[in-house]
């Protein structure tokens, strides 16, 4: 019996994969399923088990993780519908997609873990939160949180704020991605070389961080701390106000939100 069915191993589903080994599970605890068998090829020389049904692969594990895209989902449950028994726990890392939507489908008696991860769990520094159904045990919850820990920071949260949650962390790094390509490109512009520009931006934002993350003031504070009067950030901060920065923030977290609930299934 394996620990951990994994269907999909793209993107998210790959980095879990490879960033759970050997810390939290071995490679003969593992098995995957892919409908692009380009994704499994990696993985063939391992030993981890390459599965050829979503059927054989969850009648044969405990715990089955569903790393494919929202839209898919649906399909993917209807093909495990018949294999799934009380005993599995389902996770699920798809936006929007809820507990209630999985149980609906597998029926009332699946547990259900929902995560909100996002791509920096790669580097293991992601950020990741996660809610259960009602049915799940303690060792359901300890199994989740030991997966996600390993690959960052994970927070138990409430369902109702999985939304939030997927604005504001789960699609961060493409907003922070956005800002860094922007200075990235006016240092470029303004005669740097692109390497030089791309290394001080970098830098910058992982000093940064690094700051905010060691210190017990807020980051309003820090800002107010480094903006000194009648300097170079004081005058950068002034435009981006009259441009209304936190509104832009704003409508575009909104935006995020709506798409979230545009995308969940019920
Ligand atoms: N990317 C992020 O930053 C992020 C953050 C948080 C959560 N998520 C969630 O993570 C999930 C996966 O995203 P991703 O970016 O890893 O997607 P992805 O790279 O497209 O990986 C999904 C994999 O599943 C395969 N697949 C599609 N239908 C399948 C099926 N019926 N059975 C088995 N495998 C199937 C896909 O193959 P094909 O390419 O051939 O379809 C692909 O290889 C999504 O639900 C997303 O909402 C993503």
């Amino acid at each position: 019996m394996k620990k951990l069915f994994i269907i999909g191993v793209g993107n998210m589903g790959g980095a879990i994969l490879e960033g759970i080994i050997p810390q939290v599970l071995k490679e003969e605890d593992i098995s995957i399923y892919d409908v692009d068998k380009s994704r499994l090829q990696p993985f063939l020389d391992s030993k981890i088990e390459v599965v050829h049904t979503i059927e054989g692969g969850v009648k044969n594990a405990e715990s089955i993780l569903l790393a494919v895209k929202p839209q898919n989902m649906e399909d993917v449950l209807m093909k495990m519908r018949g294999a799934v028994s009380e005993r599995n726990l389902i996770i699920s890392i798809a936006a929007g997609i809820t507990t209630n939507y999985v149980k609906r489908i597998l029926g009332q008696n699946t547990k259900v873990a929902r995560v909100m991860p996002n791509l920096c769990i790669n580097v293991k520094k992601g950020a990741s939160a996660c809610c259960f159904s009602s049915d799940c045990t303690n060792g359901d919850k300890q199994f989740v949180e030991s997966l996600f820990k390993e690959l960052g920071i994970t927070l138990s949260i409430d369902e109702s704020k999985m939304d939030i949650v997927t604005a504001i962390s789960g699609s961060g790094p493409g907003y922070l991605f956005k800002i860094m390509e922007t200075l990235i490109d006016i240092g470029k512009k303004e005669g740097l070389k692109e390497e030089d520009s791309r290394k001080l931006v970098y830098q910058t934002v992982s000093g940064a961080v690094s700051l905010a993350m060691n210190s017990n003031i807020s980051a309003r504070e820090l800002r107010e701390k480094i903006t000194s009067k009648a300097g170079t950030t004081e005058a950068a901060l002034k435009v981006m106000d009259e441009y209304r920065i936190e509104e832009m923030f704003q409508e575009a977290i909104k935006a995020a939100l709506n798409r979230a609930k545009e995308l969940s299934k019920e």
